[in-house]
């Protein structure tokens, strides 16, 4: 080859080097370019769902001014603080066997109960869980309460005592429903609207109670409706049936909401109301709250938008399970439109809690969701640690306004501490009664990390001392359990009750 020729290739080899090295520099300095848009993009959502102590306790203050709205007159708040008729727990004398019925989530669960009438002695207790076919949450009121009052049949006929020689009389059930219902008895009311994925219209405004003892007329089956409750109401019931400190509940779990104990005369909306108790338990449907101080970001808005309740249940859509998922997936879906860190956008919501707790150093659970559930296969180990981030940040946020929530409840019923100060004490002094919330719902039960950084900010809001004399416990079933002993406590017939 000629030194022309040669000069001629060298250049070529190169030019070509040159113009491939620009295209890798040109996608790297692209790459680098999307990769900070994704990180701005986490800042913001960093940012957006910031809860420092100052703003969790404005939260804490809104809560407690809003519930004493809530209780001043109808429609007073978007906390509608409803009357439950509860105006006395179970305390532990009661007798016989009961069953509960706890519709409100994505299963259903029949229960019996046996109760040996000394306080904590559930003798026995038989608990069966269906799912709700989806179909159904979409239905009628018939085929709905057909349903489950189908399978009550069943499970009162299969376990029914053997010494059990012929029908007994009628039995008396729990029924929990676990919807904002306005109740016109302690067996009765109203559905105000649906939640957490039902919608069926024709149950909207009616009594359920009746539409539950219509479904079981139809199937044959002798039972009476003694008591109607929300979940919030039963596990208060079996909180302080187990130990006599409980004074709220909260559920965190498909959907949330707490209840607890007040006395009469706050409740300003119901001139006269008189309970023997001098008190009554008030549902709060505390998902429905809202405030300008909770940190509200894109994703909430459109993600509301786009739900089938918009401008409906706004804490509950920044803290529970229903929620969680699809907030997470929108982050995801924005950073994956801006800067194409998938391959294709995340259409299906992801499992948070798996992906926040995979502690493999390669994340390996957060490969196998997005590869198995999502169908996005090759995620890189950095994108991967970015998902657990948004996980985190959306989780932290939820468990701390959870946090907020419960010192709301404590500070309108002055447990929170700050009503023991007196001249000159400081507030750690302050007298504080031992003060125990029921606590159920899987998110708290089975999410680690939720359920710390709640601890954490409950600590952080109250103060250590203060925090010390604030229990909570989880229950089993509470709230079917306590809708059977609140039938046991409310049964027109104790002793004719099934024994
Ligand atoms: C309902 C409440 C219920 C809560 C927890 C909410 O969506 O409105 O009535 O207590 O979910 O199940």
């Amino acid at each position: 080859m000629g030194r022309v020729a040669v000069v001629a290739v060298t250049v070529t080899v190169a030019v070509a080097a040159c113009a491939v090295a620009s295209v890798v520099v040109g996608r790297r300095v692209r790459s680098r370019r999307k990769w900070r848009r994704v990180l701005a993009l986490l800042e913001e959502l960093e940012e957006g769902c910031d809860t420092p102590v100052g703003r969790l306790r404005q939260v804490v203050d809104a809560m407690a001014v809003e519930m004493h709205a809530g209780l001043a007159s109808e429609g007073g708040s978007k906390l509608k603080m409803l009357l439950s008729f509860v105006d006395r727990l179970p305390n532990g004398s009661e007798k016989g066997t009961y069953y509960a019925l706890d519709l409100g989530g994505t299963n259903f669960r029949v229960l019996r109960v046996q109760l040996g009438g000394q306080r904590s002695s559930i003798l026995e207790k038989d608990v069966e869980r269906q799912p709700i076919p989806q179909h159904l949450m979409t239905s009628t009121s018939e085929n709905l309460f057909d349903f489950i009052a189908s399978d009550l049949k069943e499970f009162v006929e299969r376990e029914r005592d053997s010494s059990e020689t012929s029908l007994p009389r009628r039995r008396e059930l729990g029924f929990t429903f676990s919807f904002p219902v306005k109740q016109t008895s302690v067996s009765s009311g109203i559905l105000i609207k649906w939640t957490k994925g039902f919608h069926i219209e024709d149950v909207v405004g009616r009594e359920v109670s009746e539409c539950l003892e219509q479904a079981m007329a139809r199937k044959g089956l002798n039972m009476r409706v003694a008591i109607l409750v929300n979940d919030t109401v039963g596990t208060l019931a079996l909180g302080h049936y187990l130990d006599a400190d409980t004074v709220a509940a909260v559920i965190i779990g498909t959907g949330t909401n707490a209840c607890y104990w007040e006395r009469t005369d706050a409740i300003i909306k119901c001139q006269g109301l008189l309970t023997s108790s001098g008190g009554m338990v008030i549902n709060m449907e505390w998902g429905n709250f809202w405030s300008s101080h909770l940190p509200r970001t894109m994703y909430d808005i459109e993600l509301d938008a786009k739900s089938p309740n918009p401008n409906d249940q706004g804490f509950e859509k920044m803290i529970a399970g229903m929620y969680l998922g699809e907030i997470v997936r929108r982050v995801l879906q924005r950073m994956s439109q801006e800067a194409d860190i998938f391959g294709t956008d995340p259409s299906k919501t992801p499992m948070i809690a798996a992906m926040h707790e995979d502690d493999s150093p390669e994340l390996a659970e957060v490969a196998r969701i997005f590869r198995e559930v999502l169908e996005i296969p090759d995620v890189p180990l950095k994108v991967r640690k970015l998902v657990v981030k948004v996980c985190d940040v959306v989780t932290r946020r939820a468990g701390r306004l959870a946090a907020a929530g419960i010192v709301g409840i404590l500070k309108k019923i002055g447990r929170d501490g700050s009503g023991g100060i007196t001249g000159g004490r400081s507030r750690s002094d302050a007298r504080m009664r031992r003060t125990v919330v029921a606590i159920e719902g899987g998110l708290y039960t089975s999410y680690t990390m939720f359920r710390e950084y709640l601890h954490e900010a409950l600590i952080e809001i109250l103060g250590e001392d203060i925090a010390q004399h604030v229990i909570l416990k989880v229950t089993e079933d509470g709230s079917g359990t306590g809708a059977a002993l609140l039938a046991a406590t409310y049964s027109s017939n104790s002793v004719d009750s099934v024994q």
